[in-house]
């Protein structure tokens, strides 16, 4: 507790220093969140980057947010705390086979879900995040829509539109690990407890949910409810917004296993140690980056 205290106080004075902001996905450890000036989802942090007028962005999450947030905020500096923290459901898509789709269906519109690399989203029409998903198809000009790289994201929003999706076969290895046994097992335990679930879940396991939405629509959702006792299907470190935001509720997670590893790789020594070495940087080539932001903009656009 004394080093993390001490760590953090280094963190304030180089963020004063640098001119930095420090962004941080809900997924991040708690003591990263602590120091975060924004905590938030995928979309939200998005946004963030895009408005600050800050010099440097610190982005405490995986490697395409910051990507995304070099992509949007092209004058800034972007750094992270390690760079091996990635995506595996953002890696299970790729150029070349993202380009073999698109010549099978010619008239298709691209929506990329925002996990994907810089190099992929230059290869598409618009982008989404769990938040805006349904949204982002209702404002597509196309029947048929190729879809990438969440195939349970792309499954649930299927539901809501009539139009033909192409669907990738990509998932998250957190979220597709959690089961309908698991599910039910908690629900027996806790009958008076509601299911909230991240629609990255196994179509069989969202169907289950008694709310479905990304992160953010889940701590609202749980502050807003009249419900006291909640069975939560995401990721743990959403754990530490749902205790602030409602602090007399009760949460259970469904399991012990919904833990993303690569969010868990920052911590607070690395992000000290990137604000003082400005290392590692995120770079994204202009070429991509000019073609991925048209993308990333039509998203922003989106009401
Ligand atoms: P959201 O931030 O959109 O809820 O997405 C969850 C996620 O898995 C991010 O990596
Ligand atoms: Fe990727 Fe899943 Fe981890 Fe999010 S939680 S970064 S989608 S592996």
């Amino acid at each position: 507790a004394e080093q993390n205290k001490l760590l953090k106080e280094r963190i304030m004075e180089l963020k004063k220093e640098r001119n930095a902001i420090i962004l941080a996905h809900y997924y991040q450890r708690d003591e990263i969140q602590e120091i975060a000036d924004f905590r938030g989802d995928s979309f939200l942090l998005a946004q963030k980057a895009a408005e600050t007028d800050a010099d440097v962005i610190v982005f405490c999450g995986v490697h395409f947010m910051g990507e995304s947030a070099k992509i949007l905020a092209p004058g800034k500096t972007v750094i992270i705390p390690d760079e091996r923290a990635g995506c595996p459901m953002a890696d299970m898509v790729n150029v070349d086979g993202l380009r073999a789709l698109k010549q099978q269906h010619p008239n298709a519109k691209v929506v990329a879900y925002i996990n994907t690399s810089a190099e992929v989203k230059s290869e598409t029409d618009i982008c989404c995040t769990s938040a805006n998903a349904r949204k982002v198809i209702e404002s597509i000009d196309a029947e048929e829509i190729i879809w990438v790289p969440d195939k349970n994201l792309g499954d649930y929003v299927s539901k809501f539109t009539n139009k033909k999706m192409i669907i990738w076969e990509g998932y998250c290895n957190t979220h597709d690990m959690l089961t309908v046994k698991d599910v039910e097992e908690m629900k027996a335990a806790h009958p008076n407890a509601q299911f909230v679930v991240h629609p990255e879940c196994r179509p069989e396991v969202v169907q289950l949910g008694d709310f479905v939405g990304s992160t953010t629509a889940i701590i609202k959702y749980c502050r807003e409810s009249e419900c006291q006792e909640f069975i939560v299907g995401t990721e743990d470190g959403t754990g530490y917004q749902l205790r602030i935001d409602s602090p007399d509720k009760t949460f259970h997670f469904a399991t012990k296993y919904l833990v993303c590893p690569n969010m868990k790789v920052n911590n607070l020594k690395k992000v000290v140690r990137c604000l003082e070495t400005m290392q590692p940087e995120i770079y994204v080539t202009p070429e991509t980056a000019e073609k991925a932001r048209l993308s990333l903009e039509r998203m922003l656009q989106v009401k």
